[in-house]
């Protein structure tokens, strides 16, 4: 319960990978802002989830495709509690190749992958009390340090989440530590069958399980505070080849 009495936010928190992390956290301790868009009933049973566990979970409905509701976030909070820590975890993943991007689509990604997780850390940093410390953690993908033709709006958005990770770490130091887990295959999309031919080019041949996904964010929201700016892959060495 390393996190006890600590509060983090983790957006895109009622399905899939969010909800994993969202009670990974209330796991060790953390009360959880519990961020949801569409998924209300999803998002309810994972707060029900965590309160089973023990845990506090205060749940928010944002779209997070307005760059100004994702701004004011923290206004709509129900809770006096500050805020320690940031999981930017929400995003759009659509499978867009050259000529299929649009302007609309293209703007879509950007306001969701990037310009949200930005407008929602600078809220978070200047709503951090004097002398506070704080953590952010992104969701970055493999393919935002090596950025092939699939899903080219996705791709050049986290590439932009990787480069804000770094500018983030140094606009927010000392007081807060940003950092990213650069996923491979944890969960297959959920229109997708798991691919076999996928998992042959990832090199440790096989999907992560996803305690290891909680051992990743644990180590960034609860490890050594020295480490800032840092990306994490948890890939499976996919983006070595
Ligand atoms: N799954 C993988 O193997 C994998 C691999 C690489 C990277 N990642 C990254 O890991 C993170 C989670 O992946 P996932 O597979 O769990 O994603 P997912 O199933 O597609 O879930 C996306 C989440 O983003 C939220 N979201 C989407 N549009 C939103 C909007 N307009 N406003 C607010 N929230 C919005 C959704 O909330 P609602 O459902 O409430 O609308 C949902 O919680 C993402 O950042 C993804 O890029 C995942």
């Amino acid at each position: 319960m390393s996190l006890q009495g600590k509060t983090i936010l983790v957006t895109g928190a009622g399905v899939r990978l969010g909800r994993h992390i969202a009670i990974t956290l209330a796991k060790a301790g953390a009360e959880i802002i519990l961020h949801y868009n569409s998924s209300s009933r999803d998002a309810e049973e994972t707060a029900e989830q965590i309160n089973a566990l023990g845990g506090t979970a205060y749940l928010i409905q944002v779209d997070l495709s307005d760059p100004n509701k994702a701004g004011d976030i923290f206004n709509q909070i129900k809770t006096e509690k500050p805020v320690y820590g940031v999981v930017h975890n929400a995003a759009i993943f659509e499978p867009l190749k050259l000529p299929d991007v649009t302007p609309e689509n293209w703007q879509r990604h950007m306001d969701i992958n990037l310009a949200a997780p930005f407008f929602i850390s600078q809220a978070f940093f200047k709503k951090l009390k004097p002398n506070a410390q704080g953590r952010i953690a992104m969701m970055l993908d493999w393919r935002a340090l090596r950025p092939g033709v699939d899903h080219l709006p996705y791709t050049i958005s986290k590439a932009g989440l990787a480069a804000l990770t770094k500018t983030l770490a140094l606009s927010m130091a000392p007081r807060v530590t940003v950092n990213g887990i650069a996923l491979g295959a944890i969960l297959p999309p959920t229109d997708n069958s798991p691919d076999d031919k996928l998992i042959q080019s990832v090199p440790l041949k096989r999907w992560a399980n996803l305690d290891e996904l909680s051992q990743a964010i644990l180590f960034l929201m609860d490890g050594p505070e020295y480490i800032t700016g840092e990306v994490i892959h948890l890939d499976g060495g996919r983006h070595l080849i």
